[in-house]
């Protein structure tokens, strides 16, 4: 591992070039498959993807800690089954249809065997049946985990039926939601089959009422607004409250404020807030948490840091929630100010002026909170100093606890979803990168619209859908392509956060009624999740050019 001073040019180049990053729209750098990508199988891979970190951080420990403005790997994307939360849905398979028809064989009345007669009656099993059989032949990347009875369509013989599912590449154990429109008709034998089926979220008479629900769950704290707005009735993210007075006296708590890390890359801000919550984990306190994030303007098309955003804008809060005692800071001073006013005895409270002063030496402490204070400069005042030196073989950075927005994944699968699950994925890095011949002298060239038409062609086949993952601003640049397949870019389901959206309607309950911009940030989580379901993937690093992910000579 090199240090920062040691290697003169090519750092000093590095230095500059990450501190030039703030003026494209969205930076799109790299995937971190560094996190993953080394390749031996590791036993633990939190553990992994944190060594991984740690080495990509140590390098820089001194400078503004400045990796790549990449998107994390997040417990979702990571190689285990998290079994946090029950997986309690078993999935609908072939056995599982062949139990449910041996059932109903009996029972039935025989169908009218004659086509054009035919009543289709949606509510019948075997209509259920049939389109369960299509989707699992149709749709192999995803797991079915229950279907809604169908319902009419809006001709005869048409079926709108609804059903959870998961991807087989996310790991977690979310669900999210299709209802799609069939045409049944009678094939050999006498039974139903579908004889066409509609795109994503087409059958709408399947699609189920959503339960309102007001605006309480805003961080704001007053009195909730009544917004009259529908969401995903399946996130619940709203902010916990401690409870009685009692409750909150006997509770523990970890205290954080805000240190140098505030406004730094999300990569940065990950690496130490779970840190924080390691060690609370450690000491089996509560960690006091606050909800709002200074995004980095690396990720703002406004180029500037922006204070207020919401942790739940960028991360699954609910998941969080569950899986990590937390409370929410300003819950957290509201009651203890409270208390303080109310109780002769004030709250006990331990302050920390240092990282110096390790989790190890504060098992003992009874004080019912440990308030962690970042005053110093930097670098003294990242959090995640606490866990370095010997406090990494003690305090564990709890990576299963963090995964991406369901929302945001809400757009993943829509995208995904349009396309069947059938789509061949290209990462294009262009950007500073490519403008830096001196790093990069191959990299403009090679993602030339010429160059990728006549380097797909060798491993896409004509015509499948292409979904491009990309940082090129210019929309249009990848037009060469459309003559071969059927290019998708990320700005081609605007729809999905424009202010008709679902995604736009449930940020905006978050972020007390004002609409919440569709950031860099977002973007690269949405583009690398849809990349990562392509079926085959071609990545820019290793399959497009011969240049190497961090600059010449670092592969
Ligand atoms: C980083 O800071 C530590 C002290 O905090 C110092 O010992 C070390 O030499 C510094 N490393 C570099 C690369 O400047
Ligand atoms: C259906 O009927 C057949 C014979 O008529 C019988 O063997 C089978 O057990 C029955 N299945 C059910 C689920 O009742
Ligand atoms: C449709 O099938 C369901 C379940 O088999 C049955 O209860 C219902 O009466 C049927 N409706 C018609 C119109 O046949
Ligand atoms: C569904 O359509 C059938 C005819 O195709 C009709 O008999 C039935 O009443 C309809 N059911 C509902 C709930 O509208
Ligand atoms: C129809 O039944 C025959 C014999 O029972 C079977 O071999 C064939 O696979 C069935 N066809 C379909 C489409 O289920
Ligand atoms: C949401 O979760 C909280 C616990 O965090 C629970 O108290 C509340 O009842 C839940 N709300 C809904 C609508 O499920
Ligand atoms: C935290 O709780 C666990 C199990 O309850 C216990 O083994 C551990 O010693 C506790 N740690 C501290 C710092 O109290
Ligand atoms: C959405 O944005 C468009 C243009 O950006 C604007 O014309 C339209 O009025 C907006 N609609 C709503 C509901 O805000
Ligand atoms: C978003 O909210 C508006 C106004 O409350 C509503 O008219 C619209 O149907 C909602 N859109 C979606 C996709 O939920
Ligand atoms: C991309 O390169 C990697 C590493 O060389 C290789 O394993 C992979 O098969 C390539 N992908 C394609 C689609 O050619």
């Amino acid at each position: 591992m090199k240090e920062a001073g040691s290697t003169e040019p090519i750092g000093q180049n590095l230095i500059k070039l990450i501190s030039n990053v703030c003026f494209s729209v969205f930076v799109f750098s790299v995937l971190v498959f560094t996190v993953i990508a080394i390749t031996y199988q590791p036993p633990d891979p939190w553990l992994e993807s944190s060594q991984a970190l740690t080495k990509v951080f140590t390098e820089v420990e001194n400078a503004t800690f400045t990796t790549d403005t990449s998107v994390l790997q997040t417990g979702e994307d990571l190689a285990v089954e998290v079994a946090v939360s029950p997986p309690s849905t078993f999935s609908i398979t072939t056995s599982t249809i062949e139990k449910s028809e041996e059932k109903i064989v009996n029972s039935s009345s025989t169908l009218d065997c004659d086509d054009t007669l035919m009543q289709v009656n949606c509510s019948d099993p075997r209509v259920l049946i049939a389109i369960e059989k299509f989707n699992l032949k149709v749709f192999k990347s995803i797991v079915f985990l229950d279907y809604q009875t169908p319902v009419n369509g809006s001709k005869p013989k048409e079926c709108d039926v609804a059903w959870r599912f998961r991807n087989k590449k996310e790991k977690s154990w979310r669900k999210y939601r299709d209802f799609r429109r069939f045409r049944l008709a009678i094939g050999e034998n006498c039974t139903y089959v579908v004889a066409g089926a509609s795109g994503w979220h087409s059958g709408s008479n399947a699609r189920r009422p959503r339960g309102k629900i007001s605006g309480s769950s805003s961080r704001s704290g007053r009195a909730p607004r009544v917004l009259p707005l529908v969401r995903d009735e399946e996130i619940n993210d709203t902010i916990p409250t401690i409870g009685s007075e009692t409750d909150f006296r006997k509770g523990r708590y970890l205290y954080y404020s805000r240190g140098g890390d505030y406004c730094k890359n999300m990569n940065h801000y990950l690496w130490s807030f779970l840190c924080g919550l390691g060690e609370a984990q450690y000491l089996n306190r509560t960690f006091v948490m606050d909800l709002s994030i200074c995004l980095a303007a690396t990720y703002n098309p406004s180029n500037k840091d922006e204070e207020g955003k919401d942790f739940r804008y960028y991360f699954d809060f609910e998941h969080l929630k569950e899986v990590a005692p937390i409370v929410e800071e300003g819950e957290f001073l509201r009651d203890w100010k409270k208390w303080d006013k109310t109780h002769k005895k004030k709250i006990p409270v331990r302050k920390v002026a240092s990282y110096k002063t390790t989790p190890m030496q504060l098992r003992k402490e009874k004080s019912t909170t440990i308030w962690r204070q970042f005053d110093g400069p930097e670098p003294e005042n990242y959090w995640y100093r606490v866990c370095e030196g010997p406090a990494a073989k003690y305090v564990q950075r709890p990576w299963h606890a963090v995964w991406k927005s369901k929302r945001l994944m809400n757009i993943v699968s829509e995208i995904s979803g349009r396309m069947d699950w059938d789509f061949d994925a290209v990462h294009v890095v262009r950007g500073e990168k490519a403008q830096n011949k001196e790093l990069w002298p191959q990299l403009d060239g090679d993602t030339s619209p010429g160059a990728l038409v006549e380097k797909l062609q060798g491993i896409i086949q004509p015509w499948r859908n292409l979904y491009i993952a990309t940082n090129e601003p210019f929309y249009n640049y990848f037009d060469k392509l459309r003559s071969h397949y059927k290019v998708h870019l990320l700005d081609d389901y605007k729809k999905l956060w424009g202010n008709t959206s679902e995604w736009y309607n449930e940020t905006k309950l978050l972020n007390e009624g004002h609409p919440v911009e569709f950031d860099g940030y977002m973007r690269v989580a949405v583009d690398t999740e849809v990349l990562n379901r392509g079926k085959t993937r071609v990545e820019t690093f290793y399959n497009l050019t011969k240049d190497c992910k961090d600059g010449i000579n670092t592969c």
